[in-house]
């Protein structure tokens, strides 16, 4: 079934994000049926284009960077006749945006969104001129991409800029990682079965890791990285993200502001990080050239953001403790970085050993360990003791209940984009963060930046290729810990 048809405009059109991702998925939920034939999508930008052009440049970006499996030429052409182009710049205080607000006369019922793909300095400044041309009505909705801002400060204001002009129901925070479908299977996870609430706390489980690997380096985004880092790119929105999921109490329902003001207690209860602590419950990283699991070799970070010296950290790692009475004591640990041994995304939830072994002092019973794999090869497995069968004497052996995505579905997987966009135009916020959670992200963050500018805490350098610097392994190892190193490479071969 068709939403009812609607208006969508991308500013940065031409930008990475329009082509490898955002483009893309309204055509495949185009050729689900989700999009009615007189919806529009504009795309906005500087450069000079041709309707004609652009619709070229989308369709050639699809084939360069999208599965041809998933492409239907017919159902393109259809799609193509939906897609506009407007060029503007929007950062130009003379700029007219008269032609630009005409283009939604007439079309003042439908559904309004704007889609912000552009750096995040530009969002108000974008905002404002729409709302000077006229183009903010109560249906109109405005979408931001992460980061917002790079620090508490940064994102207060521009939260403050676009609130000025959008009333915050009609403001949509994306963090693609709750698009992602088993990002949102752990709410059914955690909330459709009764097994797991029980253990679901202090009582039962010795500590949490939130894994986010890549094995690709920084790219040809070397510019913005360097004035980021790990922690503004990765942990300040997608980690705590998944923490917030994984630690929350359970809504009273999947409405918007339920599921929100569930996680926003997350972030508040989670410790701060002082000058003291920081190296201990931190550890930062940047890879150094090396090997990587596929043979290739890889230059050094230095090289790939083409800088002779940084402090910035392609890898994090961080103990955080939340203080609330379920977590209690309870290490989580996170991890993600660039240029690490193999993609892979996890959450584990180590439970605690038996409180006494019946089987005798030799033999070793193994905890039980709940691996949720986010991506790839999507799965969720519960490693349980059971005897090995034979002879021998009672023998004890770690398996896992493996729920397999690939053995089970064989559907195809939605890119994070297609749900979110699809949200944003049904009005659904559920999966977007609001203004307080994205504050509170960064105040814990900045604390975290403080800390190692004030006591210049190294940044140990691993190889490129490998699971971080070892210091990182030796964190977990104080309070008797390991991460995971079930290795997706290693299942597959
Ligand atoms: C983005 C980060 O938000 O997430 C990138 O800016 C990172 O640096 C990407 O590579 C990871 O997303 P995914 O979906 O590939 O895990």
């Amino acid at each position: 079934m068709p939403v009812a048809p609607f208006d969508i405009v991308v500013f940065g059109g031409t930008g990475d994000l329009a082509r490898r991702k955002l483009l893309p998925s309204l055509f495949h939920r185009f050729c689900d049926g989700q999009i009615a034939d007189n919806s529009r999508i504009i795309g906005v930008s500087r450069s000079d284009h041709s309707r004609e052009e652009y619709q070229k440049l989308i369709s050639d970006a699809y084939h360069e960077f999208s599965q041809e499996d998933d492409f239907d030429a017919a159902q393109w052409k259809k799609f193509s006749s939906l897609l506009y182009y407007y060029s503007i710049d929007v950062m130009d205080d003379t700029a007219d945006w008269s032609e630009f607000a005409a283009l939604f006369k007439g079309a003042e019922e439908k559904t309004r969104v704007f889609y912000l793909a552009m750096p995040p300095r530009m969002y108000a400044r974008i905002c404002e001129g729409l709302k000077a041309a006229g183009c903010v009505s109560d249906i109109a909705r405005v979408v931001l991409e992460k980061p917002i801002g790079t620090d508490f400060e940064s994102a207060r204001a521009i939260n403050a800029g676009v609130g000025k002009v959008f009333d915050e129901n009609n403001i949509y925070r994306i963090d693609h990682y709750l698009g992602k479908e088993t990002v949102q299977n752990l709410l059914v996870l955690r909330f459709a079965n009764i097994l797991l609430e029980p253990l679901w706390s202090h009582s039962a489980i010795e500590h949490v890791q939130i894994t986010a690997a890549e094995s690709i380096g920084v790219g040809g985004r070397g510019a913005y990285y360097d004035g980021a880092g790990a922690l503004r790119d990765m942990v300040q929105n997608h980690l705590l993200q998944l923490l917030c999921l994984t630690a929350m109490e359970a809504p009273a329902s999947l409405k918007a502001d339920d599921v929100r003001t569930e996680k926003i207690k997350v972030l508040r209860a989670l410790r701060s990080i002082s000058e003291d602590d920081i190296e201990e419950m931190t550890i930062r990283g940047q890879y150094a050239r090396g090997m990587l699991v596929d043979g290739h070799f890889a230059k050094d970070y230095l090289t790939d953001v083409d800088v002779n010296q940084s402090s910035t950290e392609s890898f994090v790692a961080i103990k955080a403790y939340i203080d609330n009475w379920r977590w209690a004591g309870v290490p989580f640990y996170l991890r993600t970085g660039k240029r690490m041994a193999e993609r892979r995304s996890e959450i584990v939830i180590q439970f605690k050993a038996v409180p006494h072994s019946v089987f005798g002092g030799d033999t070793q019973v193994n905890a039980n360990r709940l691996v949720i794999r986010l991506q790839p090869d999507e799965a969720v497995k519960l490693w349980m003791e059971i005897k090995e069968p034979g002879a021998g004497g009672m023998r004890l052996k770690t398996l896992p209940l493996n729920l397999s995505y690939a053995d089970n579905f064989t559907v195809r997987y939605p890119d994070a984009y297609e749900r979110l966009l699809m949200d944003v135009v049904r009005g659904n916020l559920s999966l977007f963060m609001r203004r307080d959670e994205v504050e509170a992200a960064w105040k814990w963050v900045d604390q975290i930046h403080a800390g190692w500018d004030s006591t210049e805490q190294r940044v140990e350098l691993y190889p490129a290729g490998e699971d971080g610097p070892r210091e990182s392994g030796d964190m977990l190892e104080r309070n008797g810990h390991a991460w995971n190193s079930e290795s997706v490479t290693a299942e597959k071969t």
